[in-house]
Parts: structure tokens; C-alpha cells; sequence
């Protein structure tokens, strides 16, 4: 035998054991994760080269196993036992006041508590320190054996003590736990699975349990499950005669132990205890249904014996469920301040930790389509800590086929209008300016600062003036009278004239600004300052087509889609129509059209223009080509520098052709702007 290469071999399954330990026990890693698998890569070198010295206690051997078809029944040494529940303080003081009455010695007693996890009970057993066998609680007496599944789970130590200067176990040492996932585990395994375009799970707890059945242990292996062991179920030699130094033995040997537990003096320190967890709950990285409380004197505790399966030491605390599942009615559509459109549930009403939930949110329509949320399913509801009820998902096996698919709807809920919807983005939104919904929030950001900059006309005038139903839409403003404001509280002679006054002078605001102040999603103050320099007013903008405003710089495809939809609007094409009414019709004069020596862009150039083009008046392309610098004439000669031609050309297209003057259609105009503008 080669007794260095298998003193190196017991050195390495020590080390690796240990490191798994820390990092996944302790979570307090002291190598990199290169350094690890370093240490497993050599390992499984040895072991190729010598595969009879592979040993159940090697880290290697932690997936792989086979289950047999049915899991083989395994028979407790002690009964697996079970717990009583309360859902109360005044439970639980009776409780105590109950095993008081049996043993005087229970009033001076000291006590543990314990989060009660939410996972699946397993029961452990270790023969001379070595991880034998691994079984489910079953009906308490026997259970069903899933070593190879317990395997994978890498805070399960294979053999004890992991830390070579630990406590030695007994020969036989059979321990509780709980497997379970960690909330963040759970959410990533979630993602992947969405990704995969895999069913995602519901909740940690199912997922646990679900993925400790698996007949396929390669599969169990993938479930980041974890594991917290709380109490010795048997032992054939000395353990500690407390249920804190049983924590703390366990501890010792290197099982994991929550972070969580406590000891308390007194019944006092329990109460407070139980009042510190109704937060505490919401911050643990796991689920826990409640807390356990046990009398620390675990000799008293078995001389109470058991009502039942339960024992009298211990009890359960539960906290008020978090998760219900109830019939998912109908759903409705929100609009908010903002537009968008925002899905919620209609619920049969069901208590969900002491309030009655009858809606809860669906987030997006995305979230419905990836869930696969229907109409009329069973749901699963959660509501936690401050966070509104949500669906987490349908109980798709209790389908009964009755179910109907939701489709979004194509028009707002609040003010009709179509609404809109962008490729690859998830929001849907309402883009009608003069929604009721969004109305208060549209005037504010239509008179704010950098866009109409209406002074004296701030956000609590705004919300009067929708109060008192002088204002449907913008448009209204400028249709205010002095008796209007008059009405209004907080309005006198003075105040009213001033504000009608502030509101004509707007209409003198450039374009730009005009553009901004219409909301049109994706457009900000920059991109508006943009198009007022390559339209001439509303109209020209509001006939540009997608392919025409592609053209400009920083308009992608979703952004023209945006402006078009937002122009497409009947309820918008109201309001432009509005404006022009009431003598709100900036146009453009192209000032920033300028290169940077002060010159203009066409500067000295003589264009002829002729056709219809896609984004100007006749009138219009004349203006812009003039801010531009350019000279406009009617007909094409020798000293024409440019044609620019629309559709149906005439006569001057065929003269510049003879002539060779260049012809641009409105895209190469454009072009040639930005050429000349880089000079
Ligand atoms: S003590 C006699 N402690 O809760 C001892 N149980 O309703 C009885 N559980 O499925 C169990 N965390 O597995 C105890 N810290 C904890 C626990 C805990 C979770 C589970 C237990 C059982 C259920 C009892």
C-alpha cells in the first residue's frame, strides 16, 4: 500500500470536511474558493488512482448515490416526536401555569427559545462519528431513508467532530434537524428555473421537501438546501442533560445550530422575547412559522411527559401565517399618477395573519404571463412585514379547467384611450395627457419650471383647479377667466390676475419647452430641444413617422414608437388642436442650428424646395431652411445649390436633373445638416 498517497487522502477528506464546515456550517470560509477545489480536484485524483479507498465520509461521495425506487422504511430509535401549538401570550402563560400546577420546580425554571423553522424534519444518525444514515420523520415512529439526498446538503457533516480538537461523539448519536432553503437561495433557484423556462416553486418550505424526495439525488444536489439540527433523539453515551448544552454539544461536534437561539432565566425573558420576534421574523434569511419554546431542564421536561405525541416541556409559538391560499375571483387594472397600468388581484376574502385580504397585487402583466396566473385558480398569498399582499402563484393541480386566461386590456380602465406598449419594456401605460387619473400629475409636470414655467401656479392651485372641474386638460388653462379663479378659496382680485397673466406669457415659451411639457414617454427636455430643431411646430412633429424620427440622433426605434403613439392619441390630437384654439403654437426658430464660429449650417447655400415631404408644411421647410441659414427660392437655375424633393416632384425636379443640381430627399437634407454641423 502506498501509505503516503493515503496518509495525503485521509489529510485531504479531513481538510475538505472542515472547510466545508466553515463555509457552509459556519459560513465563515478561511480559503478561497480556488484554494477548495484545488483540495477536491487532488482528492479526486487519489481516489481514481485507488477506488478502494473511497470511503462513505468523503466529500466526494456527497452525490451519486442511488435511491431505491420506493425509499426504504426506517424505524426510529426513539419516537420522532411532534409539538403542541399556541398562538398567543395568554397561551402560553397558561401553558407554563399548567406544568407549574404538575411540578412546583417548573416556577423557577429557565428556558431556550427557538425559531421553528420551516423546512422538513430529518433524523440523523452517526455511528462512531460517521454520517450512516439520513430518514424523514414519517409518523414519528418510522420514517422513510434519504441518506444519498442528505448527502448533497453540505452543511451535513459526514463525520464528527468536524474540527479535529472538537468533542468526541458517542458511538451512537441519532440527532433532529430541519432541512431547509434560505429565502435567498430559494429566490435564485427560482430565477434560474424562470430562465431555464422551468415551473418555479412556491415557497421554500415545498421546495425543500420536494427536493428531498427526489428519487434522483443528481437532482437534489442542484437545490441549495441547508440543515439546523436542535435536539438528540438518542445516544449510548453521556450528552449533556439541557437543552442548551445539548446546542452547544451539537455545536461543538460541528452539526450546524441556528444563529437564532437564546437562553432566558425566566418566563419574563421569554415574553419579551416572544414581543422582539414579531420583527425579528421578517429579517431572518429563512422562513420560520413561529418559535419553539422549551424548558431547559430536559430531565423535568421528560418527567412532564406527553399529551399525545406532544411533549409538556415544549411548545410551539406560531406566528400568524403569512402564506394562504384562496380563489383568485377576477382581476382589475390600476392606472396610476404615472400611467402605467398595474394588474391586481380580486380575491375571495381570507384571513392572512389578522387581516382580511381581499386584493392583493400581480405586479405587471409580465409577472401573470410567467406564472401563468389564470382567472378563477387557486392562489397562493403571501402578505409580510410592511409588504402589500401579493400572488405568489396558482395551485396549478387544482386546476379544474374552468380557468380563463387574462388577456391586458387595449384601452385605459380610467379614460378609454388606447394604451401603449413598448417592445422589451415591461410597463404598459396609459399616454392620453387629459387621463382623469394621471390629469393632477400631467398639469404639474405641464406648468413645472422647466417646461411651460407657469409662475405662481404650483401643485396645490393645480389640484384646485381639477377640484373644482374648471381643468379637463391643459388646454383649459389657457381658457381660465378671473370669475373662474375668483371661485376658488385663497383667490382675490390680484392674485387672479396675476395668474392669467403668467399663463399667457407662456404661450411665448419656445417650442422645445412645448415638447417637453407634453409628457411624451422617453422625452426628455434634451430629446424635445432635439426635435424643436428638426420640426417646426406640433403639426410637422405630429406627422413624422417612425422611420423619419429614427433619423435624428439618440431616437431609437422604442422612443419613435413612443412619440408616434403618443401623436396617435385621438384625445392628444384634442388637445394640439386645443392649443392652436387658444393661441399656444410656438414654432421653431432653429437658434441652435449654429456651428460653433457663430455661422449657421446652410450658411450662404440656395435651396428650391418642391413635393410634399414627411415632416414639414410647405411653409414649415421654408422656415427651418432659412433658421438654417439658407436662401429659399422658387425656382431652379444654375445658381440653385440644392433641391430638396418631396413626394410627387414636378417640373423642378426634372430641371435640376437637366441642370445637375443635387436633389436631397428630407433624410439626405438631414444629413447634410449634420455634416455640415461637424465642421
Ligand atoms: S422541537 C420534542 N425545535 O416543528 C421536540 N421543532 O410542530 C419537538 N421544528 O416538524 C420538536 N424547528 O421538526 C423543535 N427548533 C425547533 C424546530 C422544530 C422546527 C419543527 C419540527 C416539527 C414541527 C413541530
Amino acid at each position: 500500500m502506498d501509505l503516503m498517497a493515503f496518509g495525503e487522502l485521509e489529510k485531504l477528506k479531513q481538510e475538505i470536511n472542515f472547510h466545508n464546515y466553515r463555509y457552509h456550517v459556519l459560513d465563515a470560509p478561511v480559503i478561497s474558493d480556488v484554494e477548495y477545489d484545488r483540495l477536491v480536484a487532488r482528492l479526486k485524483q487519489i481516489e481514481a488512482e485507488h477506488p478502494e479507498w473511497i470511503t462513505p465520509d468523503s466529500p466526494t461521495q456527497r452525490v451519486g448515490g442511488v435511491v431505491s425506487e420506493k425509499f426504504a422504511k426506517v424505524r426510529h430509535p426513539a419516537p420522532v416526536l411532534s409539538l403542541a401549538n399556541c398562538f398567543g401570550v395568554d397561551d402560553l402563560k397558561s401553558w407554563v401555569e399548567r406544568i407549574a400546577k404538575m411540578d412546583e420546580r417548573v416556577r423557577g425554571a429557565d428556558f431556550v427559545v427557538e425559531p421553528k423553522i420551516d423546512g422538513l424534519t430529518v433524523v440523523l444518525t452517526y455511528r462512531d462519528g460517521l454520517f450512516v444514515q439520513g430518514a424523514t420523520r414519517g409518523d414519528g415512529e418510522v420514517g422513510e431513508d434519504i441518506t444519498p439526498n442528505l448527502r448533497t446538503i453540505r452543511a451535513l457533516p459526514l463525520r464528527l467532530p468536524v474540527d479535529p480538537q472538537g468533542l468526541r461523539p458517542p458511538a451512537l448519536l441519532v440527532v433532529r434537524g430541519e432541512a431547509f432553503m434560505m429565502n435567498k437561495e430559494f429566490d435564485a433557484l427560482n430565477k434560474r428555473l424562470e430562465e431555464a423556462g422551468e415551473r418555479t416553486y412556491l415557497n421554500p418550505r415545498n421546495t425543500a421537501a420536494g427536493s428531498l424526495r427526489q428519487l434522483d439525488t443528481g437532482l437534489t444536489a442542484t437545490r441549495p438546501l441547508t440543515l439546523f439540527t436542535y435536539a438528540i433523539v438518542a445516544a449510548d453515551g453521556p450528552v449533556p442533560t439541557t437543552q442548551w448544552g445539548q446546542l452547544q454539544f451539537l455545536k461543538a461536534l460541528g452539526l450546524p445550530v441556528s444563529p437564532d437561539v437564546e437562553h432566558f432565566s425566566d418566563l419574563e425573558g421569554v415574553l419579551g422575547a416572544v414581543e422582539d420576534w414579531r420583527e425579528r421574523r421578517d429579517r431572518l434569511p429563512y422562513e420560520a412559522d413561529g418559535i419553539v419554546i422549551k424548558l431547559n431542564d430536559l430531565d423535568l421536561a421528560a418527567e412532564l411527559g406527553f399529551v399525545g405525541k406532544d411533549p409538556r416541556g415544549a411548545m410551539a409559538f406560531k406566528f400568524p401565517a403569512r402564506e394562504v391560499t384562496t380563489r383568485l375571483a377576477d382581476i382589475g387594472v390600476n392606472v396610476g399618477r404615472t400611467g402605467v397600468l398595474t394588474p391586481y388581484a380580486m380575491l375571495d376574502p381570507v384571513e392572512i395573519g389578522g387581516v382580511i385580504v381581499k386584493q392583493a397585487t400581480l405586479h405587471n402583466f409580465d409577472y401573470i404571463a410567467e406564472k401563468d396566473i389564470r382567472i378563477g385558480d387557486r392562489v397562493l398569498v403571501k402578505r409580510a412585514g410592511e409588504v402589500i399582499p401579493y400572488v405568489i402563484g396558482p395551485v396549478a393541480e387544482l386546476r379544474t379547467g374552468e380557468e380563463r386566461v387574462f388577456e391586458p386590456p387595449q384601452n385605459c380602465p380610467v379614460c378609454g384611450q388606447p394604451v401603449e406598449h413598448l417592445e422589451g419594456e415591461v410597463p404598459w401605460y396609459c399616454v392620453n395627457l387629459a387621463c382623469p387619473e394621471q390629469l393632477v400629475r400631467n398639469l404639474e409636470h405641464f406648468v413645472s419650471r422647466g417646461t411651460m414655467d407657469i409662475v405662481g401656479l404650483g401643485i396645490k392651485i393645480v389640484v384646485q383647479l381639477v377640484e373644482a372641474g374648471l381643468v379637463k386638460s391643459p388646454v383649459d388653462l389657457y381658457k381660465l377667466t378671473k370669475e373662474d379663479l375668483l371661485k376658488l378659496e385663497g383667490f382675490a382680485e390680484k392674485k387672479a390676475e396675476n395668474l392669467l397673466q403668467s399663463i399667457d406669457a407662456s404661450k411665448a415659451q419656445p417650442l422645445a419647452r412645448l415638447i417637453s411639457a407634453l409628457g411624451i414617454h422617453q422625452v426628455g427636455e434634451v430629446l424635445a430641444a432635439d426635435l424643436a430643431r428638426y420640426f417646426t411646430d406640433l403639426d410637422s412633429l405630429a406627422r413624422a413617422t417612425e422611420e423619419d424620427l429614427q433619423m435624428i440622433e439618440n431616437v431609437g426605434p422604442n422612443t419613435a414608437k413612443s412619440i408616434v403613439d403618443w401623436f396617435a392619441r385621438p384625445g392628444n390630437r384634442e388637445i394640439l388642436a386645443g392649443f392652436k384654439a387658444v393661441g399656444l403654437w410656438p414654432v421653431s426658430r432653429p437658434a441652435s442650428a449654429e456651428g460653433e464660429s457663430g455661422a449657421k449650417t446652410l450658411d450662404g447655400l440656395v435651396f428650391v424646395v418642391t413635393g410634399t415631404l414627411p415632416s414639414f408644411s410647405r411653409e414649415g421647410i421654408k422656415e427651418f431652411l432659412q433658421g438654417q441659414g439658407a436662401k429659399v427660392t422658387d425656382s431652379v437655375s444654375k445658381k440653385t445649390d440644392y433641391l430638396v424633393a418631396g413626394e410627387a416632384a414636378g417640373s423642378k425636379l426634372d430641371k435640376a436633373r437637366q441642370l445637375g443640381v443635387p436633389v436631397l430627399d428630407e433624410a439626405a437634407l438631414m444629413a447634410l445638416i449634420e455634416e455640415r454641423k461637424q465642421i
